[in-house]
């Protein structure tokens, strides 16, 4: 009898597992792929593995500009592959450490809710059956493939990938066709372009990078636009070959030849087949349904991580799993998925935390909306050859607290934690003002903004 039981390894289901099992929870995780979920294995980790070989390739191709020459350099894909192999086993290796240092124990099965009678839940994993007085759900998410005439088969033959199949690819495709310009498709897409590949981008939008405060997106794009990436913006996908990809633009039906596809369109919360139904679990479009303390309809059962399809970020999961664990723990515990940042690992990069202008206008919100450069940043000149990038502030008028900061250029994944943090303590600017910044950084653009704004 275990006091937890949790299924699915991933961001969610480990961290939560480890704060458990510190809580005094005797602890059950149920993981039937690998520790570390998509996250670790085919999502986050690998993907930045891939982008930082790049990012090293693309200094060496700019090299000159900064003074430094490297002739002949050369990015040999296969064996950036391997080496993503290697971080990737390292990292997963080191959960199922942590695990065991926690006490956690981990089952490597697929697990399935039985049911529930008056000691607690039963769920079976693999030829074996487990009773837990708790149940946390982190079962994750899958790539959605819809039912676009030929995708199924492409994907099935391998013409077409998800960010599954991509990241094993060992051979770079001359020319590589992404359907989806969300946050999957630009980091590929990224990649794939510092590499030599020829990149498409076809995206169903007027505009990349989804809800991406659309100041931050057109500067995104106008970034790739130079590097080389072709996009086709407002166009649908409407079938796909064994060697194009035909789409609908302006109302003419067209194709673009391909020697890979990668399908990178969203992702749905993976519900099915885990016995949801057997104790009643609430679902909506798919998802879990789940209140700001990560409760289900049903007591003792929680979810958390892109199974509730809130916020599918793995930060998120975190997060979620830990607000689960603490209200399980009496330790009264919420979300707030107002101040989550969310990162875009393109380069540049692009990190956002709050409103945006285009949330500010649909909710009616009082805000003075002001965009400064980067280039204030001496760092930032010093780096950036050329450099484009800005930090927008969105600031309501009535208390000047800060509502949203957003950011386009290198280090901004590592600099939004410090916006979060405004965002979420709700400060004000008058109070980020007196705060001192380490200089020179790009970072201290957000603060010399506040005596601008
Ligand atoms: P997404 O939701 O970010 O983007 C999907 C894009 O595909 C959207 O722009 C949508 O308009 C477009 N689209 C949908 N159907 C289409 C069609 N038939 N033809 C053309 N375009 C179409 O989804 P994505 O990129 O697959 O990412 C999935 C999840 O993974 C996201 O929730 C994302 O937050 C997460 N993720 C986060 C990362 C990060 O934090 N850096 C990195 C990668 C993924």
């Amino acid at each position: 009898m275990y006091d937890l039981i949790i299924l699915g390894g991933g961001p969610a289901g480990y961290n939560a597992a480890e704060r458990a099992a510190h809580g005094g929870l005797k602890t059950l995780l149920i993981e039937g792929r690998a520790l570390g979920g998509v996250c670790l294995n085919e999502g986050c980790v690998p993907t930045k593995t891939l982008l930082y070989s790049a990012k090293i390739y693309d200094y060496a191709k700019h090299g000159a500009e900064y003074g430094v020459r490297f002739e002949g350099a050369s990015l040999d894909h296969a064996a950036v592959i391997d080496r993503k192999g290697r971080v990737v086993k390292t990292l997963v290796g080191g959960i199922g450490a942590t695990m065991k240092r926690a006490g956690v124990e981990v089952v490597n099965a697929y697990g399935e809710i039985l049911g529930r009678d008056a000691e607690g839940f039963t769920v079976r994993a693999g030829d074996k059956e487990y009773k837990g007085s708790k149940l946390l759900i982190c079962t994750g998410s899958t790539a959605a493939v819809p039912p676009i005439p030929g995708l199924r088969e492409a994907v099935a033959s391998g013409f077409a990938m998800t960010n599954r199949e991509i990241l094993d690819l060992k051979k770079k495709p001359e020319k590589l066709v992404v359907i989806g310009g969300g946050v999957i498709g630009l980091e590929m897409a990224s990649y794939f372009n510092s590499i030599g590949s020829k990149v498409t981008v076809i995206e169903m939008l007027d505009h990349i990078a989804g809800p991406t405060d659309g100041e931050i997106g057109k500067i995104l794009y106008k970034n790739y636009v130079r590097k080389g990436v072709e996009f086709l913006l407002g166009a649908k996908v409407t079938a796909v070959g064994s060697d194009s990809v035909r789409y609908e633009l302006d109302g003419k039906e067209q194709s673009v030849k391909a020697d890979a596809v990668l399908v990178s369109i969203g992702r749905r919360a993976m519900t099915q087949g885990i016995g949801l139904d057997s104790i009643g679990v609430l679902t909506d479009r798919g998802a879990v349904v789940t209140n700001e303390k990560m409760e289900t309809n049903v007591a003792n059962v929680w979810a958390a991580g892109d199974v509730n399809g809130k916020s599918m970020l793995a930060h998120t999961a975190y997060r979620e799993g830990e607000v689960a664990v603490n209200n399980m723990l009496g330790k009264p515990d919420r979300m707030n998925y107002l101040s989550i940042p969310s990162v875009i690992y393109t380069n540049p990069e692009v990190a956002s935390v709050g409103e945006t202008s285009e949330t500010v206008r649909a909710k009616g919100l009082d805000a003075k909306i002001e965009s400064y450069t980067l280039k204030y940043s001496g760092r930032y000149i010093a780096e950036n050859e050329g450099g484009d990038g800005i930090v927008k502030l969105i600031i309501d008028k009535e208390h000047r607290k800060i509502l949203g900061v957003h950011m386009i250029g290198n280090y901004a994944s590592e600099i939004i934690y410090g916006a979060a943090m405004m965002v979420d303590r709700e400060m004000r600017v008058e109070q980020v003002q007196k705060l001192v910044f380490p200089h020179p950084t790009v970072g201290e653009v957000i603060r010399e903004a506040m005596f601008m704004i």
